[in-house]
């Protein structure tokens, strides 16, 4: 096998495949990637994921290369897993996709097999399909497929190899019956349908998790007004078999290369079949509003104003268990606090470098919080779920947390801020803090 592409997808991707007992080759035009790769280092952070590349090296399975030609001539199927970002219309930006396609056509075996991964609009794979037989003798057999994955970060070897489902599309049944051998170990449910819906599942499954992650912060904002729980609502919804309890948790809103990616591109193919999705406008508009509601939960306590006051960010990954930081709500924290006048230190377990941003980077979560007025969680680490709340109060100026992933549990900490004399606030659930004198140095 090739696999085209060694970012987040490709590398999970190719490492799996070899765990499956193919012999692959994990493709980049990257050369400080590929040399990287091959001298045992690794390019992302993603548990689980080193341990599993270095058993299929240690088998001859896995091997890295910047010769596309090599690789692909002689495979059985080659992967694409190339990033396709937003472009400023929002479309899916397919040009690297297409100058590896361009680039490797010449190289395809005839009986080969193109297994487009990347998430795409739907359509793509038969426009490729159709470039492939302009550009190739009529003999040739090659068959192109779309295999999406539903890949968390974090949990990404888990989710490949063990997935809820996989989709198959494919114009005829060869092609689905050649993806199911390539997966055969893999005993989850196979769906075998057309090219286009496997494209469109894809966005549409994102697309809907991001708009139940919408659903339960505007359900949060109303559960602050009322003052009651949104963890209670969410909880009392969730365990409908028909809504699920997955993705209500409320807080700073969704982030990450995927959720903001693939709403934008839905949005943009309807807008080409003069389709309005008003459900996802809702979704996006919803998770931009985050930042402001989180900045009124902070003017509420600094009375209306951020100017001048010393905030620590806890977390800046867009998610707990990645190095990943594309879209993260932490970024757009930091830069309303900013423009409001703040003064900000972040803090984050495995975000060590924000090479664009003059972000000030505490290498300690302590020192993060030092003559602080505010610490702000924003990712749900683990590493913030049992903190030293009593020296932590000790080295701040002012007594306030913002919770804003609802991570910690209410009656803990009315218990920690009791004793402490901390002012724990968080997204759609009560205050639990009686009301403490300020004491804003
Ligand atoms: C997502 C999809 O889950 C995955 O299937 C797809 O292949 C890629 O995109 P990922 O972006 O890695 O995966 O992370 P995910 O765990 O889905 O979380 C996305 C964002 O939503 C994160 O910022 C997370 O903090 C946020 N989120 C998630 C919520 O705010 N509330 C929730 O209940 C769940």
């Amino acid at each position: 096998m090739t696999v085209m592409g060694t970012g987040y997808v490709g590398l999970v991707t190719g490492a799996s495949l070899a765990r499956l007992g193919h012999e692959v080759v994990c493709v980049d035009v990257n050369k400080d990637k590929i040399r990287l790769l091959k001298s045992g280092g690794m390019p992302i952070w993603e548990p689980g994921l080193e341990d599993i590349i270095r058993d299929a090296e240690l088998e001859g399975l896995l091997d890295y290369s910047i010769d596309a030609a090599a690789a692909v001539s002689c495979s059985d199927a080659v992967f694409v897993t190339i990033g396709t970002p937003s472009s400023e219309s929002g479309e899916a930006d397919l040009s690297a996709l297409w100058s590896a396609i361009y680039a490797i056509t010449p190289m395809l075996p005839d009986d080969g097999l193109l297994i487009i991964k990347s998430t795409v609009p739907a359509g793509t794979c038969e426009q490729i399909e159709a470039y492939l037989r302009k550009r190739l003798p009529l003999s040739s057999r090659i068959a192109v497929a779309h295999n999406p994955e539903f890949l968390r970060q974090g949990s990404a070897v888990r989710d490949f190899l063990v997935p809820d489902r996989m989709i198959f599309g494919a114009a005829n049944p060869e092609t689905h019956n050649r993806l199911e051998e390539i997966y055969a170990p893999i005993q989850s449910p196979k769906i075998k349908c057309g090219l286009r819906e496997a494209e469109l599942i894809k966005c549409a499954s994102n697309a809907f998790l991001a708009m139940k992650i919408s659903y339960a912060n505007m359900m949060s904002d109303l559960c602050d007004a009322l003052g009651v729980s949104v963890d209670a609502v969410a909880e009392g919804i969730g365990l409908d078999r028909r809504i699920g309890s997955e993705f209500l948790r409320a807080g700073a809103g969704y982030g990450g290369s995927c959720f903001p990616k693939d709403l934008r591109a839905l949005m943009a193919l309807a807008e080409r079949e003069h389709l309005d999705m008003e459900l996802l406008k809702a979704t996006e508009a919803i998770n931009r509003r985050r930042v402001q509601v989180i900045r009124k939960k902070l003017e509420s306590v600094f009375g209306g104003t951020l100017n001048g006051k010393h905030f620590t960010i806890y977390g800046l990954a867009f998610k707990p268990n990645t190095d990943d930081t594309r879209e993260s709500p932490a970024l757009k924290i930091y830069s309303m606090l900013q423009e409001a006048g703040g003064r900000i230190t972040a803090y984050d377990p495995v975000v060590t470098c924000l090479p664009n941003l003059q972000i000030d980077l505490a290498t300690d979560m302590y020192e993060a919080a030092a003559e602080s007025d505010c610490v702000v969680i924003v990712t749900d680490w683990d590493q913030f779920r049992d903190l030293d709340w009593g020296r932590l109060r000790q080295l701040m100026r002012s007594p306030y947390i913002l919770d804003a992933r609802n991570m910690l549990d209410t009656a803990v900490m009315a218990a920690n801020c009791e004793r402490y004399g901390l002012h724990y606030m968080s997204l759609g659930r009560p205050s639990v803090t009686p009301d403490v004198p300020l004491t804003i140095g």
